[in-house]
């Protein structure tokens, strides 16, 4: 196993009927900025429970950040905060939401131009404003970690930053807020989520027991229950348990002590910032030719999900690969969430611009190795073609 520093602050308040504890877990004399996306928090009475909840505060309410939340929107909450001196933020929605307030938390009070935050990664963030959630889209695990993705829609740049300064204070994951989403959005939450999972667990073996077998579990959980979510939409339990899986995702916890890939997710996020595909959706597009294009450095592992994850035991160790590959693809499939770029009526320019995007935002050594160049990124696209 790796060496590793875990770390994660965030308190997690899961259950219906939990956004009633805001009075309590919002600082009394704090001036709150509730912060939410378009109209689904206002329309499936979310913002209600949230407004009750905190009518002993002082409040005030911006919406209207998008979904791949952008520099341009969140400036304008930045300037709200800075002019009425706010001090704690609540976002209410899903990734998109927290991200768009972990950015805001991170540029209050920063000195210079905020935009560095995303060009440095991160780096340069020494503070930020507290701040809490209420998840409303099981999906990206953004409710527990440190990360956000932020785009600038002046370049139609996406990028991401992380910082231990943006972890939030507390989420409140009600899994019966999630029965408004529409199925798209619930097939993109288990997608993002597995696919997660894969970015920690498909890389090389360093005999990181518990984390191959937690990834596993999370995994299967995922099979299980993918179809059954998007057909039961009122069922509690399957909803706690989508909620419970895409958190533990990406947490930080699968990934200690294990090597990370990340390559389908930097390649995903130039598809959503060119062509404006939603981001679980370009992870399917990527995922299945990424291991495939990635046999041989990722042999040991592909082997071992395709026995553990897909039961897959007979064949020679190509053949079990291109059966375990064949299997991931087919569950997004079935989720109804395409696998290939042609479904977007993309071709081969679409290749060649996203690659350009990739050199010019960097990602030219991608991946558990750092070995996945252009070239191997082209490759990756050609075989989602
Ligand atoms: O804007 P509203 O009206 O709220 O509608 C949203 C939005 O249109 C809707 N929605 C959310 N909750 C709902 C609902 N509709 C009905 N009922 C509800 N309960 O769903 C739509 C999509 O929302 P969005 O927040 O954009 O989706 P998601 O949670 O998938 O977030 C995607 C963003 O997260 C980033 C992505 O790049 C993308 O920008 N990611 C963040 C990560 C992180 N912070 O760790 C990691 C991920 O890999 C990802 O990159
Ligand atoms: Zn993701």
């Amino acid at each position: 196993m790796q060496n590793f520093e875990f770390y994660n602050p965030t308190r997690i308040v899961f259950g219906p009927n939990k956004i009633a504890e805001l009075n309590r877990l919002v600082p009394q004399n704090a001036k709150v900025l509730i912060l939410f996306g378009g109209a689904s928090a206002e329309k499936n009475g979310t913002l209600a429970e949230v407004r009750t909840a905190l009518s002993q505060h002082e409040v005030q309410e911006f919406g209207g950040i998008e979904p791949n939340p952008t520099y341009e929107t969140l400036m304008k909450a930045v300037e709200l905060i800075r002019s009425e001196k706010l001090d704690f933020l609540l976002a209410v929605g899903g990734g998109s939401v927290i991200d768009g307030t972990k950015f805001i938390a991170a540029a209050v009070n920063f000195v210079g131009e905020p935009w560095d935050i995303l060009t440095t990664h991160g780096a340069v963030v020494k503070h930020a404003i507290p701040f809490g959630t209420v998840l409303t889209l099981p999906a990206t695990g953004s409710e527990m970690n440190e990360g956000a993705v932020i785009t600038r829609q002046a370049t139609l740049t996406k990028l991401a930053f992380m910082s231990e300064h943006v972890f939030p204070q507390f989420s409140i994951l009600d899994p019966t807020k999630t029965y408004t989403l529409p199925k798209r959005q619930v097939a993109n939450g288990v997608v993002d989520a597995y696919v997660h999972i894969m970015e920690q667990y498909l890389t090389y073996p360093v005999d990181g027991r518990v984390q191959d077998r937690f990834a596993e579990s999370l995994l299967l959980t995922l099979i299980e229950i993918g179809p059954k979510v998007l057909a039961q939409p009122e069922d509690y339990d399957l909803r706690a348990n989508l909620m419970w899986v895409a958190t533990l995702a990406l947490n930080g916890l699968i990934g200690a002590g294990v090597p990370q890939d990340w390559a389908t997710h930097m390649i995903g996020h130039e598809l959503t910032a060119a062509y404006d595909i939603d981001h679980a959706r370009t992870l399917a597009i990527v995922l299945p030719s990424m291991l495939s294009i990635r046999r041989t450095e990722k042999r040991d592992k592909l082997l071992q999900y395709a026995e553990r994850v897909w039961q897959i035991t007979s064949g020679s160790d190509d053949e079990r690969i291109d059966q375990a590959i064949a299997k991931t693809r087919a569950f997004f499939e079935s989720l109804e969430v395409p696998t290939r770029l042609s479904a977007y009526t993309l071709g081969q320019d679409a290749v060649h611009h996203v690659v350009k995007q990739l050199e010019s935002n960097g990602m030219v050594k991608l991946g558990e190795k750092k070995n996945v160049t252009l070239d191997v990124s082209q490759r990756v696209l050609e075989a989602s073609l």
